[in-house]
């Protein structure tokens, strides 16, 4: 049957381990680009995506191969985002496919998220192809690798493919292991269409453009589609294939991975993991796995310029075209003006959402303390999500405060396990169970309140193993904890973009450090400035900023006119970047170094 010659498989491997450069290697190997047009990486089309070395949207690729047998097969390589803020989007990648290549760098060996994906294929019952890739590297240790595939992930060393996706090596190999031991397109003989969608993008001439996979069925021009999440209906403008670019076609069929463009034209509407039906005759049950996504991370973000706001409201309405697990409504802050509170995957998520406004938009703005979602208790009986800490209600109100937690996987030398242990206990967490991997490295899995990670638990962890350490994690309960806001009130009144929900037990030593800070920062002004920490009506820490007669022009002696004009207008310039908290003029620069710093 047509079945029978389409190999669907994505790449799945922990960052860095050589995912792009064995798709373009696979692209050259089957012609589906020559090597004079290709870039030098393909896939990876996003500059910041480059530069991270991070792959953040899918982009599947259609390969013909003709095989060792002479036999045509057609492959459908898929894409997938390594990082654990999108394992979500990886999930659905993974079920447009019936096998997974496993690249694993046979230097570095297994890590962190070759255990979360492998863990993901193999739970979704899809056929897992161990490579050992960059064996080239003087050094790798191939029977290390293949000891802990067999250790860790239970997969038959000798199964493992070795390969070196730079020097070439392999390839012919991994070619036809996907034609043996990829089974064919599954879920064909269902009656009825069904097509998952794995991810979207937008285009400015088409719309809205979904990557699909098509289970069963057909698809094509003209018909009317169901999505059946939420049974929007839409109108199939036009549908097709890549590659490795789009190219339309009359239908897009069984077993195949194309993209469908509909009259849809906004992302929202979109939902990655949905399934489609055709409405003329619609399957009653969806393809398994859906499920909405949702924003854990929230953020405010303000422009530096307040004159910035609209160019700023434009550049994120753009950047969410794109990328639908984006949400953001305007707020507006006493100390920062008018900005936005934004709704992320992750921490990863919202770093590239920012770096994207600042370098493709080139504005300069100001995060907030990321806060994660609590679930509040009201004495009213009542329970309240609280994205803000602006929001947590008066303590009195409160009967108690539930936070995220989640389950860490970390990968580290075993050198270092007692000052993990010892962070994962500074961080509220503790350590569940430890395994040994090889002679020299652990996995430990670790239960923290996902708030903890948010601010420097990864770079604490890079710099205690020596970047030798890795993580991934997973969402876990909400749990009860005591929490509480922490003010910072300037001359008594309050800052809100520096309040934070914090532990009670850490609000006192977080009060003191911030208090620190800022007197350490803000000018000194005509009169004493008082810096408060407090909880509630209670102050827990306190610093004093004494009085200052400032006269920028009495350095000039009267002398030079035109000088002393220069230098009253910049005060002015400085002035107009101050914001006004009651009495006190504090330095923009302040608030960056600030949440910059804590
Ligand atoms: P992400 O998109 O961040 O997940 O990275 P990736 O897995 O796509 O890795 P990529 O292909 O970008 O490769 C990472 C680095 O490893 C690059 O510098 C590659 O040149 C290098 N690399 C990839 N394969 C090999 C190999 O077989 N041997 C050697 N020596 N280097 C390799």
């Amino acid at each position: 049957s047509k079945l029978s010659k389409i190999r669907n498989f994505c790449i799945i491997a922990h960052i860095d381990h050589g995912k792009t450069t064995l798709s373009d290697r696979l692209l050259e190997a089957t012609q589906t680009v020559s090597a004079r047009d290709m870039q030098a990486q393909l896939l990876d089309s996003m500059d910041l995506e480059r530069e991270r070395g991070i792959t953040i949207k899918s982009h599947p690729v259609t390969l013909k191969h003709k095989a060792a047998d002479g036999i045509d097969y057609i492959f459908n390589l898929i894409d997938t985002p390594g990082h654990v803020d999108f394992s979500y989007e990886v999930s659905r990648s993974l079920t447009a496919c019936e096998g997974a290549l496993l690249l694993v760098d046979a230097a570095q060996g297994i890590e962190a998220q070759t255990v979360a994906n492998a863990h993901l294929a193999l739970d979704l019952g899809m056929e897992v192809i161990p490579v050992i890739n960059k064996i080239d590297l003087p050094g790798s240790d191939i029977p290390l690798v293949k000891q802990q595939l067999e250790d860790i992930l239970a997969i038959p060393a000798d199964e493992a493919i070795l390969a070196s996706a730079k020097a070439g090596k392999g390839i012919p190999e991994i070619m036809e292991a996907i034609i043996q031991r990829v089974p064919p397109p599954r879920w064909g003989e269902h009656p009825h269409t069904r097509t998952l969608i794995f991810d979207c993008v937008y285009d400015a001439y088409k719309g809205v453009i979904c990557f699909v996979r098509v289970f069963s069925g057909t698809i094509k021009r003209g018909d009317t589609i169901l999505m059946m999440s939420d049974g929007t209906k839409a109108e199939v403008k036009e549908v097709g294939i890549f590659s490795p670019s789009m190219k339309p076609s009359s239908t897009i069929e069984a077993g195949w991975v194309g993209y469908i463009v509909t009259n849809i034209k906004d992302v929202s509407e979109i939902k990655i993991g949905d399934t489609i039906t055709t409405a003329a005759n619609p399957a009653t049950e969806m393809l398994p796995g859906y499920k909405e996504v949702r924003p854990m991370v929230f953020s405010g973000l303000y422009p530096i310029d307040t004159s910035d706001y609209e160019k700023l409201k434009v550049s994120m309405g753009k950047l969410q075209l794109n990328d639908s697990a984006l949400v953001f409504t305007p707020e507006s802050s006493v100390a920062l003006g008018f900005g936005f509170r934004c709704g992320f995957l992750g921490l990863l998520h919202m770093e590239i959402v920012t770096e994207r406004i600042r370098r493709e938009y080139d504005l300069d703005i100001i995060s907030t303390y990321p806060s994660v979602v609590y679930k509040v208790l009201k004495t009213d009986g009542t329970e309240i999500e609280v994205h803000n800490p602006v929001n947590m209600p008066d303590p009195a109100e409160i009967t108690s405060i539930s936070e995220p937690t989640i389950k860490a996987t970390l990968h580290i030398p075993s050198k270092s396990i007692g000052d993990i242990l010892a962070l994962a206990t500074e961080k509220r967490g503790y350590v569940d169970h430890t395994e040994t991997l090889d002679e020299s490295r652990v996995m430990m899995v670790a239960h923290l309140p996902l708030n903890e990670i948010l601010v420097d638990f990864n770079d604490r962890l890079k710099s205690i193993t020596k970047g030798y350490g890795s993580m991934d994690y997973e969402l876990s309960d909400y749990q009860q904890s005591k929490l509480v806001r922490l003010d910072i009130l300037v001359n008594g009144e309050t800052v809100d973009a520096f309040s934070s929900i914090v532990h009670m037990e850490r609000s006192e030593a977080k009060g003191r450090q911030l208090c620190e800070k800022l007197k350490e920062i803000l000018p000194r002004q005509m009169f004493k400035i008082a810096i408060q920490a407090s909880v509630g009506s209670k102050v827990v820490a306190r610093e004093t900023i004494s009085a200052l007669r400032k006269d920028v022009t009495a350095k000039c002696y009267g002398g030079d006119i035109s000088r002393k004009r220069k230098l009253l207008e910049k005060q002015k310039e400085g002035k107009k970047r101050m914001k006004q908290i009651g009495k006190v003029s504090i330095p923009q620069e302040a608030f960056v170094d600030i949440l910059k710093s804590t």
